[in-house]
């Protein structure tokens, strides 16, 4: 099974939505050296944007040389979420607000072999996901109101991430925890130190001269402010 990140490591995962996507082949080469390329799935009900689906995922599996974490943006999880473990993503993530049955979901979603990641948006709290966070592989605190790129990161996310992992810690868990929104050289050491290890970075990586020099410049930030 691949796994795209554990608990022990610091990952950068660049999101393709800002991305060329005439483009989109050479748009994942410069991305190659980064631990998984994220696709955010949005289906203009959870959010209000459009982007791809089960088949477009498909074809990015395809045509990429490192894992794909699929974030779920989408009203339905419950029905929707196992079509994008299908489609060959390595880790899928569904939002907490947009499951019925997030425990079954989760479990389903295993079961295809796949890692499984639980979003927050900004203004749900983490309390109420801590009884069952050991059912994911990831927790998402996401660190902008989803829907675009290129948003300035939300300090008051910070408080959030730290109990996250305060209690993931407490509790003996391996659970990673992924920051999404406004990720860059200027936020994303306070990220790691507040215990995040896997960073999402769309514009701060398609805006750079180089791609590869930013992601690894990232990772070097990221690795050097380790909560643990
Ligand atoms: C927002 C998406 C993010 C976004 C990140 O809804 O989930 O993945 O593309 O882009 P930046 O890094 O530009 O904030
Ligand atoms: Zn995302």
């Amino acid at each position: 099974m691949i796994t795209p990140y554990s608990t022990d490591g610091h990952y950068i995962h660049p999101s393709i939505l800002n991305a060329d996507f005439m483009s989109i082949g050479s748009e994942l080469d410069k991305i190659s050296s980064a631990d998984s390329v994220h696709v955010d799935v949005m289906d203009n009900h959870f959010v209000p944007n459009l982007t791809f689906g089960p088949s477009m995922v498909e074809q990015i599996v395809r045509r990429s040389t490192i894992p794909i974490d699929a974030h779920l943006m989408i009203a339905d999880a419950d029905t929707e979420a196992p079509a994008y473990a299908e489609a060959g993503a390595a880790s899928v993530t569904f939002h907490l607000e947009a499951a019925r049955a997030p425990v079954k979901l989760a479990r389903d979603l295993r079961k295809k072999n796949v890692q499984v990641g639980v979003g927050l948006r900004p203004a749900s709290a983490v309390e109420p996901l801590l009884d069952i966070i050991g059912e994911f592989d990831m927790l998402l605190i996401m660190t902008v109101e989803p829907g675009f790129g290129g948003q300035s990161f939300l300090e008051t996310m910070l408080p959030k991430i730290r109990r996250a992992r305060a209690a993931i810690s407490e509790s003996n868990l391996e659970v990673s925890i992924q920051v999404d929104g406004g990720v860059s050289r200027e936020t994303i050491e306070r990220c790691a130190e507040a215990g995040a290890n896997v960073f999402v970075a769309g514009s701060a990586i398609y805006r750079a001269q180089d791609a590869a020099e930013e992601i690894s410049a990232l990772r070097e930030l990221a690795r050097g402010h380790a909560a643990h």
